[in-house]
């Protein structure tokens, strides 16, 4: 397990260059399975789910290289094999994307299915409804995912309109792209990492219609051609570098950043208390005291993110007065609080509701990540405690954040990473 050290207390000041988005990039690159030719995906973050992808469709025959340092060029013309590996797909959960690329480009994929995960129960139950109103067999055998179909052909789908599934629009979006005759997706996701895809999928000659809305339209069209796109910034890591100025404090600005992807971070850091202006591809973000309490709920977009909850009951777990947190996308999103009130923090948990009591300072303490998000969180919390705070799970972080070490240095924080020490031979050297 890797472990992280950092050393708290101090506020940040600077500037921080975003990465490309995870979720945004991972269904480009599922997505590229659909070209019989040539795509070149720009902003691609270095992360390690990124690397997971690219060894996913390499396994099933594509050619997939760097060819800068953020600039992954594709070639999907020779697929070898519809089948993706159980060890890539159990990796990651985005993995699961290659099979409406695969179904709709050569009906028929073979996926396992990527069962559970620390955030909650994370079925692909719609995913699946999808793939058969297009008129795929699914059969699922020993764990495997079977979809087949001679011919697909568009249909009316309308999803569950209480969850607005990113997953699966992305993945009856890909499997429609080729399918004959008109596909509507009514109560869509309108995340813009789905979006993105969307504005891909037309620039490798796709018809997809009411794109950033909740009812998709795709008219199928024989083929896709070669594309050139760039990925948008990971509103996520933004929103994390800012989140964790309000809790550190200190003065921060991000870059490379579409500040109307975070509308709702933004008015909730607002709400704390926060200075946040913004400029076209920047927020600034002030904080001199202790944030004040808040409510958020979380949504599908445009809404607060679930992605970002973490981080924000960070924020309240400092800040004067009790906040609330309710959840209402994950059911298991809160194993992060046990190790933040072992920090100090004063949250206790009611079904999906968090009810925070802000604290002075948190206290550095050894506290173990379980998921992305909750690495992030206890990552703030780190910079917010005083002393040292040491983060087990820290594989977790390189999942998803481009850098963050590196990042986090730039702004004035001691942190310190067993990875790091690990190539100069000395794993752990300030554990002793
Ligand atoms: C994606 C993101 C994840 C983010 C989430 C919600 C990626 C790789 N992951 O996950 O970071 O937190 O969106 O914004 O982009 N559901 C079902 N059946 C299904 C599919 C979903 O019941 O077939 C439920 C889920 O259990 C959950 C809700 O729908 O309660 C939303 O899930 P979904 O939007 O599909 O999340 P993911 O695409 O898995």
């Amino acid at each position: 397990m890797a472990t992280i050290r950092i050393h708290g207390g101090n506020p940040l000041y600077g500037d921080v260059n975003i990465s490309g988005s995870k979720n945004a990039t991972l269904p480009l690159l599922a997505a590229s399975l659909l070209v019989k030719g040539h795509t070149v995906i720009e902003n691609v973050p270095r992360i390690d789910d990124i690397h997971a992808m690219i060894a996913m469709l390499r396994a099933l025959g594509a050619k997939c290289d760097f060819v800068q340092d953020t600039t992954l060029s594709i070639d999907a013309t020779a697929i070898s094999s519809v089948s993706a590996p159980y060890n890539l797909v159990r990796k990651m959960r985005g993995s699961f994307y290659v099979a409406g690329a695969l179904l709709g480009r050569f009906g028929e994929a073979e996926v396992p299915l990527p069962g559970g995960c620390v955030i909650g129960s994370r079925p692909v139950d719609f995913h699946i409804q999808g793939f058969k109103a297009l008129g795929a067999v699914v059969q699922e055998r020993h764990g495997v995912m079977h979809a087949r179909a001679d011919k697909l052909t568009g249909d009316h789908i309308i999803m569950d309109s209480r969850y607005r599934s990113v997953g699966a629009t992305v993945n009856i979006m890909l499997a429609a792209v080729l399918a004959e005759g008109v596909t509507v997706i009514e109560n869509a996701s309108r995340e813009p990492e789905v979006t993105c895809c969307q504005h891909f999928l037309r620039e490798a000659g796709a018809d997809i219609r009411g794109v950033g809305t909740d009812i998709i339209v795709v008219r199928g069209v024989d083929e896709l051609h070669d594309a050139t796109f760039y990925s948008i910034p990971d509103r996520m890591e933004a929103g994390t570098f800012l989140a964790a100025c309000g809790a550190a404090r200190g003065e921060l600005t991000v870059r490379s950043v579409i500040p109307s992807h975070l509308t709702a971070v933004l008015s909730t850091l607002q709400k704390a208390g926060l200075t946040v202006e913004n400029g076209p591809d920047w927020v600034r973000i002030a904080a001199t005291g202790r944030p004040r309490a808040f409510e958020v709920t979380t949504a599908p977009y445009p809404g607060f993110p679930t992605d970002l909850q973490p981080n924000a009951s960070v924020l309240g777990a400092v800040a004067v007065g009790t906040s609330i947190v309710h959840e209402t996308i994950f059911d298991a999103r809160f194993n992060y609080v046990d190790e933040l009130n072992r920090m100090g923090a004063d949250i206790q948990l009611k079904d999906s509701v968090a009810i925070i009591r802000g604290v002075p300072r948190l206290s550095g303490a050894p506290v173990e990540a379980t998921d992305i998000r909750a690495g992030s969180a206890l990552v703030l919390a780190g910079l917010a405690a005083d002393g040292y705070t040491e983060i087990a799970g820290a594989e977790f972080l390189d999942r998803g954040y481009d850098g963050f070490a590196d990042k986090l240095r730039s702004i004035g924080v001691t942190i310190t990473s067993s990875r790091e020490a690990a190539h100069n031979g000395s794993r752990n050297v300030w554990l002793r």
